[in-house]
């Protein structure tokens, strides 16, 4: 079996994984990631899309947002689109920020660009199989091209998303889980059209929430309210168009042209959170800590601040041998998180219609909806929360 040793041993290769990996370079600290899957999957699974300017910053402030700079789509505000009618919250005009529409696959292909580019350690198809003394003297031992090795480390990150190893490695007992599943799910798909709007729509409709997205000029990313066990099979592509246009339907007629759709998926939706999100020199980032319901556009974002958070205190150790950041890792992510949960949460029971409520509850969403978009203060509350949150603690971009 090879032995081998770096000082962050990094599991997973999404974007908290690569992220990580690369500012930890940036900063003169070795790391190696383990991906289990290869890496055309990683660079092809379609999930996220948007960008808070925090993380834009990150990106671009450590080099690797050239890409991102030419090709993201960058927006000044959204659009709620209810009873029939669009009200649009301009972000750049209550809050003087703005977001960016950028496929997550791109961020995750520009960072591994980066990565391999000048020559750091990144395997592919290689499957982190366990953690050990991950409290004293941590060792991840892995299978890649048929065999077994294993890594020894100063920290372990625990990049490896929701259904990853590093969570159930801590021992019972010790995590506290918060959870909520919803009774519904998302059916998303990117179809090649021109996006019927330059800005992002969400939808409350009484059959239930849309989303209009994009990925570039000529692909639209589009969502849908659907049965969180719903087969793929019963939604055609033809049913979905005209689901779409109801639920996006206005009175002055917008119209939503359809065009071959070349992706489709049904995601269920949950908030998770695990805390704390370390245990000895073991941490959890991104969703390996925590899930947020997508209506938010909050998951991606939330892992590159966890990112943030651990570099800072990896930082302070290896320079100055300060363990004090290392130590708070989790209370200063946790805080972010929450609030991000808060917001996430607030979005979705805003926009969807839960089984089996009442028109009370109809009309008191569509009341929320009227008094959101009318009123100054709590339109600047939602751009204020979906453009991104300052950081609380001071991070190295
Ligand atoms: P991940 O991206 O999940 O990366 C974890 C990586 O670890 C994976 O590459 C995995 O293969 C690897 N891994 C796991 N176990 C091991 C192991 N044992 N050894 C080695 N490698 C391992 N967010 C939004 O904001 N908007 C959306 O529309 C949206 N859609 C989503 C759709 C889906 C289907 C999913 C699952 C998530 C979606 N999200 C969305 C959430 C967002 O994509 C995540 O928050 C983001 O991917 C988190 O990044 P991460 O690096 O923490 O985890
Ligand atoms: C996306 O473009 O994939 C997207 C946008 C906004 C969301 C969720 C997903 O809230």
């Amino acid at each position: 079996m090879a032995k081998l040793r770096t000082q962050v041993g990094i599991i997973g290769a999404g974007p908290a994984g690569l992220t990580l990996a690369h500012l930890l370079h940036l900063q003169g600290i070795e790391s190696v990631v383990l991906e289990r899957q290869p890496r055309e999957y990683v660079e092809t699974r379609v999930r996220a899309g948007v960008l808070e300017q925090g993380t834009v910053d990150i990106l671009c402030g450590s080099g690797v947002g050239e890409r991102l700079k030419r090709e993201g789509l960058q927006h000044e505000g959204v659009e709620l689109r209810f009873d029939g009618k669009g009200h649009r919250i301009d972000f750049r005009e209550l809050v003087g920020k703005s977001i960016t529409v950028y496929a997550q696959q791109e961020v995750v292909k520009d960072l591994i660009g980066a990565r391999l580019g000048y020559g750091a350690p990144l395997h592919f198809e290689a499957e982190a199989m366990r953690i050990e003394e991950y409290d004293t003297n941590p060792r991840i031992h892995y299978q890649h091209g048929g065999d077994s090795q294993e890594i020894s480390c100063d920290f372990i990150a625990g990049c490896d998303g929701f259904h990853g190893i590093c969570r159930p490695a801590i021992p019972e007992g010790q995590l506290l889980i918060h959870e909520r599943h919803y009774p519904f799910g998302w059916l998303g798909i990117l179809a090649r059209v021109r996006p019927a709007s330059h800005e992002l729509v969400y939808n409350y409709h009484e059959r239930g929430f849309a989303l209009l997205s994009m990925r570039s000029p000529e692909v639209s990313r589009l969502y849908l309210q659907c049965a969180p066990d719903e087969h793929i099979n019963l939604w055609p592509d033809d049913r979905i168009w005209v689901e779409l246009r109801t639920r996006m339907a206005t009175r002055d007629g917008f119209v939503l042209n359809d065009g071959p759709i070349f992706q489709k998926g049904i995601t269920p939706m949950r908030a998770f959170v695990a805390a704390p999100m370390q245990f000895g020199k073991l941490f959890l980032l991104g969703d390996a800590a925590h899930i947020v319901p997508p209506t938010g556009a909050k998951g991606l974002n939330l892992a590159v601040a966890d990112v943030r958070v651990l570099t800072r205190g990896l930082v302070e150790f290896y320079r100055r041998g300060n363990r004090e950041h290392l130590a708070q890792f989790s209370e200063r992510c946790l805080r972010r998180v929450w609030k991000c949960q808060r917001f996430s949460g607030w979005m979705t029971s805003m926009l969807h219609r839960f089984p089996h409520e009442d028109s009370f509850s109809h009309q008191i969403r569509l009341a929320e909806l009227d008094y959101v978009t009318g009123s100054r203060a709590a339109s600047t509350t939602l751009a204020e929360n979906y453009v991104g949150l300052p950081f609380d603690t001071p991070g190295l971009f």
